[in-house]
């Protein structure tokens, strides 16, 4: 005979194979056992509190517990399909253990508010985790923009080059995106930060659960407003699904730039050997692979925050089964977050920059053509547009001839226009005077990219407050 499931009473026929296996989520969601743990006895804390168990009681369910999570953690525990999720392989072993009293547990709670409560706990300890690691990311793309402001390199638009700017700008500008990154994981923390148990299935339950001593054993920051929308919604999840996506884009959009820079055509930075591979036939080869990898697990990651919020869309009120597949893209996108928070923490600390090969696309490029023209405006008193083209014919006939602005002689200038034969010709063409003319707050300029520096370490402060804060305010019960 088939066992009987711990909700089995209505019923005559025991669950068929296949609702076994498309109903198990153990295979899966045993990554919660140990926030199960730690919800079920503050439950059992409360229980006691309000008289439904004895100290001693409470006691037993509170050690035994423990006793389970060790078995767990030494991989003596037998998951069993049977027993379908986290939630029923956890209180089917406390009543092996147990024997009746193991079944007073789960009085005054359900399924439905113990995962959502689960997953919240989940998702606090491992944004925690996360933001430790993304903290350790800024503090790397700030030393590495310290090290290169004397650097020079193109900045492109259109993948076009544009202006020269300082390598220490263009490492800031993927500092300040992580920035925002990391401001998102606190607001997804903070949005899991909430008490759901006392929600029951639905409606609430017929116990005077004590939602404030439970708030406060488990440290959360608030006590849900409604419980129907406490076990319906997954706004916590899909905002941290948002938050890694938006991670996981500029991460891609910093490799593709690692992946084309260090390609022989551009060779502004090279990869340390041990981030790269080799190729079984090309001798020759060294693969940016961990660039590669990491704008690849983007789709990935992108692809679970529509998952959920495909799984979420037109589903009726308050709990319902599909929601049970949230957990799958959720663990994953917690891992290859972390994965590739190292992973460009990795690569930007070994990165070498060739500023030599940058000059030469500087020079080839004629990105001082723009600070030409607004030579010729300041210095001739040239209208702008008839300046632009004045530079236009320049870079055409140099294009033609194989020159660029720095090589085409004075006489040749001349032809185009007696003004380019002017001494100040050679100055305003160099590439220090065009960024340092970049004189404005979060411009280019050395001055400017000091001071960018200094409120980039300023951040660097509030966030470490951060973490130190959510480091001691999510303590749990065990
Ligand atoms: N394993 C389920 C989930 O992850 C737990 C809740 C099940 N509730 C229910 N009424 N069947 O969503």
């Amino acid at each position: 005979m088939k066992e009987k499931k711990l909700w089995g009473g209505r019923f005559a026929e025991a669950p068929s194979s296949l609702m076994i296996r498309i109903g198990e989520s153990i295979s899966f969601d045993r990554e919660l056992y140990s926030q199960d743990i730690t919800g079920s006895i503050s439950h059992s804390r409360m229980l006691k509190k309000i008289g439904i168990l004895t100290a001693e009681e409470q006691k037993k369910i509170e050690d035994t517990l423990l006793l389970i999570k060790k078995e767990i953690q030494s991989g003596k525990f037998e998951f069993k399909i049977e027993n379908e999720d986290i939630h029923m392989s956890i209180e089917s072993r406390l009543t092996e253990i147990l024997g009746d009293l193991g079944k007073k547990l789960h009085t005054a709670r359900s399924r439905n508010d113990q995962v959502s409560q689960d997953v919240r706990l989940y998702l606090k300890e491992e944004i925690s985790n996360i933001l430790v690691l993304l903290y350790s990311l800024l503090q790397t793309w700030v030393e590495k923009a310290e090290k290169n402001i004397d650097v020079i390199i193109p900045g492109y638009t259109h993948l076009q080059i544009a202006q020269p700017i300082r390598a220490s700008h263009y490492f800031l500008s993927h500092f300040w995106a992580n920035v925002r990154d990391f401001e998102d994981f606190v607001s997804a923390k903070n949005r899991a930060d909430e008490l759901v148990l006392g929600s029951g299935a639905l409606a609430g339950v017929n116990y005077q659960t004590d939602r404030a001593f439970l708030q406060k054993d488990l440290q959360l920051g608030r006590i849900s407003e409604n419980s129907m929308d406490a076990v319906s919604q997954r706004d916590h999840i899909l905002k941290f699904l948002f938050a890694s996506s938006q991670y996981y884009i500029h991460a891609s959009r910093f490799c593709e730039e690692v992946i084309l820079f260090s390609s022989q055509e551009f060779s502004y930075f090279r990869l340390p050997d041990s981030l790269t591979t080799g190729s079984s036939i090309m001798p020759q080869k060294k693969n940016p692979d961990v660039a590669e990898l990491i704008r690849g697990k983007a789709g990935r990651v992108v692809g679970g925050l529509n998952h959920v919020l495909m799984m979420m869309k037109g589903t009726p009120s308050s709990y319902n089964r599909d929601f049970q597949e949230d957990k799958i893209p959720l663990f994953d996108a917690v891992k290859q977050v972390k994965l590739g928070i190292e992973g460009i923490r990795e690569m930007v600390n070994g990165l070498e920059v060739f500023p030599n090969n940058a000059i030469r696309s500087l020079r080839s490029g004629f990105s001082t053509a723009t600070d030409l023209a607004d030579w010729l405006v300041f210095q001739k008193k040239i209208p702008f547009r008839t300046s632009h083209e004045i530079v236009g014919e320049l870079v055409k006939v140099c294009s033609a001839k194989g020159w660029d602005l720095f090589t085409i002689p004075s006489g040749e200038r001349g032809k185009i226009n007696p003004v380019l034969t002017d001494p100040g010709y050679e100055e305003a063409i160099v590439l220090e005077t065009s960024c340092d003319k970049k004189n404005v707050p979060g411009g280019t300029s050395k001055l400017q990219q000091k001071e960018q520096l200094k409120s980039a370490k300023r951040k660097l402060k509030d966030l470490e407050k951060m973490i130190q804060n959510n480091l001691t305010k999510g303590k749990k019960n065990v």
